[in-house]
């Protein structure tokens, strides 16, 4: 058993490696953002006292956390200025979708909640349930609030790039209504010490 394990780590950071992969070709655009997350994620959890079992799927629950973006429209993806309800509904189904692959995996099923819930808002106005505060995985607050960061550092088709501080000011001025005040709290202070990932 023991010697196969390191084999199973492979095999399961391979196949990981792979899907993100497949998200990065698919949304050339946003290259590099699910591995950014992931260090993100990590790093916030540790912060936060997270089990060494429970970072590893965090870390994987990041990773993947917009796999299924697969499933929508590369134009939508991409489309600058108003979505239409129907496009918004598409680019809001990637949570879901994300879950029906994952979801094949037996190794990735704990990081199916976090997946599903990574765009509930900590004052209950998001995305799939509407599920507020704690009632949201912790995982998923994560994410939430790391995939936020990123997307305001690296810019949107809806937003102009800023820069880590900028970003920063904006996370903890939606602390209380999108993001969970302590999650911010604990990426504020881990974020200095991480170095650029990705591209
Ligand atoms: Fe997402």
């Amino acid at each position: 058993m023991m010697t196969s394990e390191p084999v199973l780590q492979d095999s399961f950071n391979d196949t990981i490696r792979a899907l993100v992969q497949a998200l990065d070709l698919h949304e050339p655009g946003e290259a590099g953002h699910s591995e950014r997350v992931s260090v993100y994620a990590t790093a916030t959890g540790h912060e936060l006292g997270m089990s060494y079992d429970d970072l590893i799927d965090l870390r994987r629950a990041a990773a993947l956390h917009d796999i299924g973006k697969i499933s929508v429209n590369p134009t939508t993806l991409r489309k600058l200025g108003d979505l239409s309800e129907e496009e918004l509904e598409e680019l809001r189904s990637h949570a879901l979708m994300a879950m029906r692959i994952v979801e094949s995996f037996e190794w990735l099923r704990p990081t199916v909640p976090m997946i599903r819930h990574h765009h509930e808002r900590w004052d209950g106005e998001g995305y799939p349930d509407g599920l507020a505060g704690d009632q949201i995985p912790l995982g998923a607050r994560i994410i939430g609030a790391c995939e936020a960061f990123d997307v305001l550092l690296t810019g949107s088709p809806w937003r102009h790039a800023v820069d880590d501080d900028e970003a920063l000011a904006e996370l903890r001025r939606c602390a209380g209504a999108q993001f969970d005040p302590d999650v911010v709290a604990a990426f504020a202070k881990v974020q200095p010490l991480i170095q650029p990932v990705g591209n």
